[in-house]
């Protein structure tokens, strides 16, 4: 990727314009964002769906309950467009039973061993909702949340600003932490995210975007057909309980290894002791020669519809979750039963247990620090 481009994602400034205003402004912005009710929380509060349009025929659904990317469209190599991310046509079904479909995952995306960790001496406990331990900010992380949403509007581009307060104690996390995620979708067919975090006390912060993709468009078959590129050399294995060891461990020669882009199904259910942790791909690659700067980490590819995904990212670490928890007992958007390995996620990150694992990229932010990510998929026909 040229710096030109790293430049337009390091440098894109955002024109606010209120929702109100949104009507009298030029005429080409107007019909690319549209807001609909989608549903009301137990205690009231209404909840919107914003409809998303570019020039290119792709379209994105954000709901500001839990920042989730509720749908996707992307056009295929006959022009035909289809969904090609896994969620529910109901908020009532988000609010029911959602495995992270298209959230904002946070305060600490992905796990932190036994919920523990000490920051100058002092030991937090964060609240436990995965066995033993915490996953994706506890029993209600940022995917349970209202955000505050706004339209925005960039050059060839529109999307939403999202803000949320997350208070001091919230899930056990110390500081008062306040996020801005803008999501932009461009007339290049990308989805562009931008998050940006500060707080008032010594804490911890790292932030995901959690879409399944199925770039067939078809989320009643698996993924194991889609090709897949990681650009990293290594990997951090993980214990049964899918907490990281510590270790930073070579891709060479194991089902780890995808610097050549191979079929997910081509080695999932080999003989290797951490595909059976995971009960498939469920590991955090350490993106090769992080320096913080936005760069191609990887690429997804569908023979069937010639969708192509290309992830960048200024991310040290990238999740590849392979679906293995979805089991057909979800039904989705158009009641269709997603089964086992339908969609995959593909989550930019710090690395899994990072508060303790010091030997891992700091996830700490202290006041006066400025918590950011950079993280772009970017859809092509090949
Ligand atoms: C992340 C984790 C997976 C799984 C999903 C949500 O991707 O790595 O183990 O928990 O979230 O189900």
């Amino acid at each position: 990727m040229n710096h030109a481009y790293i430049r337009s994602y390091t440098m894109g400034r955002y024109l606010l314009i209120p929702f109100a205003f949104m009507f009298i402004s030029c005429g080409t912005e107007k019909n690319r964002v549209s807001r609909d009710t989608f549903g009301r929380m137990p205690d009231g509060r209404q909840i919107d769906l914003y409809t998303i349009k570019n020039n290119s025929g792709a379209m994105v659904k954000i709901t500001n309950y839990g920042a989730i990317v509720v749908s996707l469209i992307m056009p295929d190599r006959n022009g035909q467009s289809d969904d090609i991310v896994l969620g529910f046509d109901r908020l009532e079904d988000y609010l029911n039973d959602n495995p992270y479909f298209g959230c904002i995952a946070g305060r600490f995306a992905n796990r932190i061993g036994k919920g523990r960790f000490s920051i100058d001496g002092v030991d937090y406990q964060l609240t436990i909702n995965n066995g033993e331990n915490h996953l994706h900010g506890g029993l209600e992380g940022f995917d349970q949340v209202v955000w505050e949403a706004e339209p925005v509007f960039q050059q060839q581009s529109a999307g939403l600003k999202l803000t949320y307060h997350s208070f001091d104690g919230e899930q056990g996390y110390p500081g008062n932490l306040d996020i801005t995620v803008f999501y932009l979708l461009t007339d290049r067919n990308e989805l562009k995210i931008e998050y940006s975090a500060k707080t008032d006390k010594a804490t911890i912060c790292n932030l995901t975007h959690h879409s399944y993709f199925n770039l067939s468009g078809d989320p009643a078959t698996n993924i194991l057909d889609h090709e897949l590129m990681i650009v990293a050399d290594a990997f951090t294995p993980v214990d049964s309980g899918l907490i990281t060891t510590g270790e930073i461990a070579e891709v060479e020669g194991t089902p780890m290894d995808f610097r050549q882009s191979k079929k997910i199904g081509m080695d999932i259910d080999a003989d290797f002791g951490q595909l059976k942790y995971g009960g498939g791909y469920d590991h955090n690659w350490v993106l090769n020669d992080y320096d913080g700067r936005v760069k191609k980490a990887a690429s997804l590819y569908d023979p069937g519809s010639g969708r192509l995904m290309e992830l960048y990212t200024d991310q040290p670490g990238l999740q590849f979750y392979s679906g293995n928890f979805l089991d057909g007992s979800r039904k989705g958007k158009h009641r269709i039963a997603y089964p086992f390995r339908s969609g995959l996620c593909l989550e930019a990150q710090k690395f899994p247990d990072a508060p303790n694992k010091p030997g891992f990229p700091s996830v700490l932010l202290r006041p006066g620090e400025e918590y950011h990510q950079t993280t772009v998929y970017h859809f092509l026909i090949k």
